[in-house]
């Protein structure tokens, strides 16, 4: 029998690069993998855990509610507490203007990781055939959440500030032409140290870009949102902080703000938020209660408990710390190993560097540089996955983003190492 039972869904969803990735390294026990979005195990607050959650399960008072269902929008002293803290954090960079709702504790949604609320908004968006905005390169699940949608990502070219507002005018001008204005759902950005180039997009970029996607408002019919993945913004270990688009003025009714304590915490925990506009809080509130009518309580609690007690303000400064020693192993690995044409930005915060080869060497899992790292058993992402399939161009091939985030020193050493014999013997 031919025949599949599958949904439009089920057919459609291709197995994600995440699951190859990940089998390569399982079936090759001495890889070195610098691919993996993981963070560093000898950071992980195991003893930090331990503690808190001795003293949530100490008292039945504590234990019981950490261990009971809650309710779907999440534990209301961490919506509180993550609120404040997002507040506090906007606050501190002394620019645009943050004020409420759009840092009230009611409009914010504690997700499975960022990764759900990722999910959950293209959900209540998108239909198959809709179109959504994505930086040039951009984080390359999201791409695979939309693939799975049958929604077509168009990209937007990147600078050194971000995404660049005349591209995005570019391409939405042309969809206006093609009559597929009214198809456009969303703009989605990595806000800071973006996975994979390591861009952090500033505050006036932000305002500009919301400026053009307001500006196309009227003809598409309905409101075009900007969804900010801020996943990595607590991994800042240089330069100061931005403001998130929540302080853009005017901003906050067309703004989704995407955070996450798995990357600072812990990302065993996977617990992340969101906070959405009315009538998106509405519509994705209703989708989670489908999905799993509430994030799991005790990674709730124990969060909030983290942040109440200092612990976790504590834990991140450490890992900024780490942090920022690990790039700079990377960054002198590269130096030293790597061909002189060989480009990269060095990182100020996130799990990654953007390394630019020239642009006729490819690095894609079929080219040879691939296929000759994975016999000197080192790992990196392909550049081109992190593009969109847009019709209309032919993806770069000739990027590695690669991951300080979990490979140890002597690994980050040995990977970048193994990398650059690679490199000089394919280039010559
Ligand atoms: C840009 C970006 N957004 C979101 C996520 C999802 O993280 P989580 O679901 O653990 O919060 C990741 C994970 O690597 C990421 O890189």
């Amino acid at each position: 029998m031919k025949a599949t039972a599958l949904s439009a869904l089920g057919r459609r969803t291709t197995p994600p690069p995440i699951s190859w990735l990940m089998a390569l390294v399982l079936a090759r026990p001495k890889l070195v993998s610098l691919a993996a979005g993981f963070t560093d195990d000898a950071t992980l607050p195991v003893t930090e855990t331990r503690r808190l959650l001795g003293r949530l399960l100490a008292r039945r008072t504590t234990g019981q509610p950490a261990l009971q269902y809650g309710s779907t929008p999440g534990f209301p002293a961490l919506r509180r507490l993550t609120a404040a803290r997002l507040c506090a954090q906007d606050a501190a960079t002394g620019e645009g203007r943050v004020s409420e709702p759009a840092y009230d504790p009611e409009a914010l949604v504690i997700t499975h990781g960022s990764q759900q609320l990722l999910y959950l908004v293209c959900e209540v968006l998108c239909d198959p055939g809709d179109v959504v905005l994505v930086e040039d390169p951009t984080y390359f699940v999201f791409l695979g959440i939309l693939q799975s949608h049958g929604v077509e990502a168009r990209d937007v070219a990147l600078t050194p500030d971000g995404a660049d507002p005349d591209r995005l005018d570019a391409v939405l001008s042309r969809l206006r032409r093609e009559g597929r204005l009214p198809r456009v759902k969303l703009f989605y950005l990595v806000g800071y140290h973006q996975n994979p180039t390591g861009t952090t997009t500033t505050l006036a970029r932000k305002a500009a870009l919301l400026d053009v996607l307001r500006h196309y408002e009227r003809p598409a019919g309905h409101p075009i949102y900007l969804l900010e993945d801020a996943a990595y913004r607590e991994l800042r270990f240089a330069g100061p902080d931005t403001a998130s688009a929540l302080a853009v003025p005017g901003g906050a009714g067309r703004v989704i703000y995407a955070g996450t304590y798995s990357k600072p915490f812990a990302t065993g925990v996977r617990v992340g938020f969101g906070v959405l506009p009315e009538p998106l809080r509405r519509a994705v509130l209703c989708a989670k209660g489908n999905h799993d009518f509430g994030t799991s309580s005790l990674g709730q609690h124990l969060l909030a408990a983290a942040l109440e007690s200092g612990v976790y303000d504590r834990h991140v400064a450490r890992l900024r710390t780490r942090y920022a020693a690990k790039a700079g192993w990377m960054t002198a690995a590269l130096r030293r190993h790597f061909p002189a044409h060989v480009s990269w930005t060095e990182p100020r915060g996130g799990l990654y560097v953007w390394a630019r080869l020239p642009r006729g060497v490819r690095t894609g899992p079929r080219s040879a540089l691939f296929r000759r790292a994975l016999a000197a058993d080192v790992l990196y992402v392909p550049g081109r996955l992190c593009y969109a399939p847009d019709p209309t161009r032919r993806a770069p091939d000739h990027e590695m983003r690669l991951s300080f985030g979990h490979a140890s020193e002597r690994a980050i050493r040995t990977g970048v190492a193994r990398l650059g014999q690679v490199l000089a013997e394919v280039c010559g």
